[in-house]
């Protein structure tokens, strides 16, 4: 009479945790760059030793198709069934499934990641997360070129990769907006990524400066590049001039040092000869003196460059 009440009251609980199974998502939607990599999780009850045998996770990609990310099937790994999109790009951490944790890692992550993926486990139960992923990808790096045309006549590219589409301004030193004076065209390459070409035909006289800037406003994010027309002699000249600062700064640098270093011996033999300490401060002063004149030296050669650059 006992036992079968006993089977009862158990079969009645066993359905009611079945229906308290859940899978939670600690973080519904993940943001990575392009060429990174991410590891999205979901967590499932797991009541002292996970029964390795009783479990089942998968990850899918809801695409127009449902596309199969990654599949454990009662404790046994089945790569036959993962889209080729995932090949070689995904690992499950088998090791955090013991803590009731199902982390699925993607490396060097593609635009067409993108989208929504459903966690599924069963365990006893079975129940299910959607997480969103997004994926960005930055004009980080900007290729630039300045070509003279003729008498006062410039040809300025600016080049970059990124997703989505972004917008190229063009401004002057002014920061007024010269865009409709510019050229812009997009190729889409591998993975969806946008080639941004961006061409400015400008009249300007040398030395003076552009800018073009890449707004991604999906991202809002500006990414931007100065470029500078000079007369290529001129160039020259200028680095060359920097140098020769430079050179001249470093031996004033080591000719202080070497003083400082002779003045220190002088004032540690000053001191062990119990000399009078006036004829130390003395030199001491003339040290002092000598510091200043080479600073006012350095920064009228900082002056000279700045006006260089002006
Ligand atoms: C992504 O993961 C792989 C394998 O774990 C590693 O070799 C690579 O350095 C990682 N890449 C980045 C950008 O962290
Ligand atoms: C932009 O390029 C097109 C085709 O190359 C050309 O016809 C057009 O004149 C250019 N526009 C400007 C503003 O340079
Ligand atoms: C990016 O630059 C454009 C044009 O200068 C500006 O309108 C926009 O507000 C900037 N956005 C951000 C996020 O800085």
């Amino acid at each position: 009479m006992e036992k079968p009440l006993l089977l009862y009251i158990f079969l009645f609980y066993w359905h009611f945790l079945n229906a308290l199974f859940t899978v939670e998502a600690p973080q519904s939607l993940y943001t990575v760059e392009h060429g990174n990599n991410v590891t999205m999780e979901c967590t499932f009850p797991v009541n002292g030793k996970l029964k390795f045998r009783d479990l089942s996770v998968s990850w899918e990609k809801k695409d127009e198709l449902k596309k199969q990310v990654y599949a454990l099937l009662k404790g046994e790994e089945d790569f036959k069934s993962q889209h080729s999109d995932f090949r070689g790009r995904i690992k499950l951490l088998k090791e955090k499934l013991n803590l009731g944790r199902s982390l699925l890692q993607i490396t060097d992550v593609k635009l067409r990641d993108a989208g929504f993926y459903r966690c599924v486990i069963g365990y006893g139960g079975a129940d299910y997360k959607t997480i969103n992923l997004k994926v960005k990808a930055p004009y980080r790096t900007i290729t630039q070129g300045v070509v003279s045309t003729g008498e006062n006549k410039w040809k300025l590219t600016c080049q970059s990769e990124g997703y989505p589409q972004a917008e190229v301004i063009w401004q002057n030193r002014e920061y007024e907006d010269l865009t409709d004076k510019a050229n812009t065209s997009y190729e889409t390459g591998s993975d969806l990524l946008y080639r941004v070409t961006s061409t400015l035909t400008i009249k300007s006289r040398i030395d003076e400066i552009f800018y073009c800037i890449f707004w991604n406003k999906e991202l809002q994010e500006n990414t931007s590049a100065i470029l500078h027309i000079a007369d290529s002699a001129d160039g020259v000249l200028w680095t060359e001039s920097r140098r020769f600062v430079g050179a001249i700064l470093i031996v004033t640098a080591s000719f202080g040092s070497v003083l400082l270093f002779i003045l220190y011996i002088r004032k540690a033999r000053a001191n062990k000869d119990n000399r009078t300490p006036v004829a130390s401060s003395s030199t001491a002063k003339l040290s002092k003196d000598k510091d200043t004149h080479d600073y006012r030296d350095a920064s009228f050669e900082d002056e000279e460059l700045k006006c260089k650059y002006k």
